[in-house]
């Protein structure tokens, strides 16, 4: 079982918590501040991410790279393959983390297939694809870090080498929409908070944490 927070509330019950956003738009800088908080609040946690380091991660990693082509709707299809593993594998599936009463972090999750693959393929059929994900695991709250495309690119700027900038603004904006359409589509399934990641770390993760805290409070009523 989890701990119970100092604040008295009962944070027993586990629950996912997925962050999204697009490239750059700083989620696992916010993972780890999230994390962080947890930890303050004695929460027990556990901190994830997709694509995973599974073998089918791996996989994906080498697609992305360039170094293995294939069609659009078999790397959708290996996301979700993904996905299921991350779940579901006997070592560190999180369905069972969850079960045990942890807080589960996970940068990505299925909205981050919505919104990616659905650039190439119809909405409709990534969500379906992703059915099996979503009647296992439901995030509690996806918090969706809402960056300018321009923003975006300019953190990756000073981290990775320069891309094609136009091609890569236009394929960021089109990614951002489709997280506003999913957004739309799913708002009666699912809990989404969209927070405004234009701003300084600090004031990001303040947010996050709010958003975050709402849920477990409101679990233990
Ligand atoms: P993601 O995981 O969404 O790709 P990262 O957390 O790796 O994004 O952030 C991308 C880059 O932007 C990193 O260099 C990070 O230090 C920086 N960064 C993250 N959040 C902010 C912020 N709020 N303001 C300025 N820079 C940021
Ligand atoms: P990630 O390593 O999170 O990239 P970044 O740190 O730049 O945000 O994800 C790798 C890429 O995989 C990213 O461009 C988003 C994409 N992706 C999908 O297309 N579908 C998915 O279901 C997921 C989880 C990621």
């Amino acid at each position: 079982m989890g701990k119970v927070s100092e604040n008295g509330e009962n944070a027993g019950r586990g629950r996912l918590i997925a962050l999204e956003g697009i490239d750059g738009s700083g989620k696992s800088t916010q993972a780890a501040y999230l994390c962080a908080r947890l930890e303050r609040e004695g929460i027990s946690y556990y901190r994830t991410m997709e694509p995973t380091d599974s073998p089918i991660g791996a996989l994906i990693r080498k697609i992305l790279r360039g170094e293995m082509k294939t069609d659009n709707r078999v790397i959708a299809g290996l996301f979700v393959a993904d996905r299921l593993d991350h779940l579901l594998n006997a070592a560190d599936g999180i369905a069972a983390k969850v079960e045990a009463g942890m807080t589960v972090v996970s940068d990505r999750y299925y909205f981050s297939s919505y919104a990616y693959n659905s650039v190439d393929m119809p909405m409709d059929w990534v969500i379906k694809a992703n059915e099996p994900s979503s009647e296992i695991l439901r995030p509690a709250v996806n918090v969706f870090i809402d960056v300018d495309p321009d923003v975006a690119l300019e953190r990756i700027a000073k981290n990775r080498v320069r891309q094609e900038l136009f091609e890569t603004k236009a394929r960021l904006e089109l990614v951002r929409d489709n997280y506003r359409k999913a957004f739309r589509l799913l708002e009666e399934k699912e809990r989404c908070v969209i927070i405004d990641g234009n701003r300084p770390e600090e004031e990001i993760a303040e947010n996050v944490w709010e958003a975050v805290r709402d849920c477990i409070f409101e679990d233990s009523k």
